[in-house]
């Protein structure tokens, strides 16, 4: 595993891995503190949960009730679903996003699948690492405004004190008491609970059902796996992508790329409103750097990219044929794996194949 970090960072990584594990081993049993059934097929491993936040049956309940009620945004005119929309792998089919008081957000709206193995969250941060701090963007952001709680939030609050949310409450925690860190874990395990591992390609390479895809996917995954195309490099892993984390690798890989979308300057800059991951390390070779998203369900979830920029898997595929979009394509910035190849005829539908057999029907009902 390469490790791309200095010494230091990585001791104090390993110290927070030995210490959440103690912390873990230790915790005396919470109320409702069940077992969680993951539904994880096996062969899968199961994902790291925060010891302060352990799963539960109740827990998820009460989070999905939130997760779909308007009555979260300071208006009540949107909730998380509006944007992270279940048939479309809880994203949205909009460039980007618009939250509840109009404003536009710079970012298409991330699908949620299988959020729980993800080591960093959000499109460019390797700061935010936990689903928990995560949520508190889309609830109390003011720039640009999500659900737009801050300045409203008693009256947000008084919202969830009603006989049936207090019993679902009173079900997940050990008291029926309404407030935000409860909302924000109850929610959390929600996300967490949004696990997607039966495509008909999952079928295929874990169930070794032969017949669960056609030769044009396994064409087409061939492709994907090639050194030619190279894609399997970033979209790693049974997830497609680097930012993993779960009980068998609890270290990251260098989950964010430059993959050429932009380079206005010749010396490879995105545009100011969107640089990427250098606006939180600041380090100029971080610029239009973004994290490898999965691509699970990939085919439900357009436009693509951090900025919804294309609209069909198919102009995705172009753009990496060229290895990089018009001059991107130069940007010194680029991705090593990002050369361009030539496709022979049919092949790119192939490849479309292919990432359509990761659409699990199942999650997205
Ligand atoms: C206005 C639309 C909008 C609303 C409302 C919204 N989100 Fe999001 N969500 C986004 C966008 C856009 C991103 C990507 C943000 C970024 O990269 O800066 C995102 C990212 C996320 C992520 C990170 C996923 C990942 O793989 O890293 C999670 C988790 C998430 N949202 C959960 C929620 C929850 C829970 C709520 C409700 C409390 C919510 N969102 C409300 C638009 C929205
Ligand atoms: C160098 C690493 C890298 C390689 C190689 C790579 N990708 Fe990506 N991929 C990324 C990153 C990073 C993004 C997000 C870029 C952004 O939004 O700025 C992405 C985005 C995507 C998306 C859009 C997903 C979404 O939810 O918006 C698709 C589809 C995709 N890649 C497919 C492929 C295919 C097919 C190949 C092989 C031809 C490939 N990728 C090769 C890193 C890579």
């Amino acid at each position: 595993m390469a490790l791309n970090m200095p010494g230091s960072q990585f001791i104090k990584i390993s110290f927070y891995f030995i210490l959440s594990s103690f912390l873990l081993a230790c915790e005396p049993p919470t109320f409702n503190q069940k077992e969680y059934d993951w539904k994880i097929p096996e062969g899968f491993p199961k994902p790291l949960v925060p010891s302060d936040n352990p799963m539960s049956t109740a827990k998820v309940a009460l989070g999905k009730r939130l997760f779909f009620d308007v009555g979260l945004s300071f208006n009540q005119s949107i909730s998380c679903a509006s944007c992270h929309q279940p048939q479309f792998a809880f994203s949205e089919p909009q460039k980007t996003a618009i939250g509840a008081s109009g404003q536009r957000h710079r970012r298409n709206t991330q699908s949620l699948v299988n959020v729980a193995y993800n080591s960093n969250l959000t499109w460019a941060h390797s700061g935010l690492n936990q689903i928990e701090q995560q949520i508190l963007i889309p609830m109390f952001s003011e720039n640009p405004v999500e659900l737009g709680i801050t300045g409203h939030e008693s009256k947000v609050l008084q919202r969830f004190k009603n006989q049936s949310y207090s019993r679902l409450f009173k079900h997940a925690f050990d008291d029926g008491g309404v407030d935000f860190d409860k909302i924000v874990k109850a929610l959390a395990s929600y996300v967490r609970s949004l696990t997607s591992f039966t495509s008909p390609f999952d079928e295929y390479a874990y169930q070794s059902n032969d017949a669960a895809i056609s030769d044009a996917a396994k064409r087409g995954m061939e492709l994907f796996f090639s050194e030619k195309l190279a894609c399997f490099h970033c979209h790693g892993e049974f997830n497609f992508t680097q930012s993993s984390q779960h009980e068998n690798q609890r270290l990251d890989l260098q989950p964010f790329h430059n993959t050429g979308l932009y380079n206005i300057d010749n010396k490879g800059a995105y545009p100011v409103y969107d640089e990427g991951l250098i606006e939180a390390t600041l380090d100029p070779y971080d610029m239009g750097k973004f994290r490898v998203p999965t691509l699970r369900n990939v085919e439900v979830s357009a436009p693509y990219m951090h900025d919804g920029s294309f609209a069909t898997l198919e102009e995705v595929i172009e753009f990496y044929a060229a290895g990089g979009r018009t001059q991107g394509i130069s940007s010194p910035l680029k991705s090593p794996f990002l050369v361009g190849f030539e496709l022979k005829s049919g092949q790119k539908q192939d490849l479309v194949i292919f990432l359509q057999s990761l659409t699990d029907r199942q999650f997205l009902n």
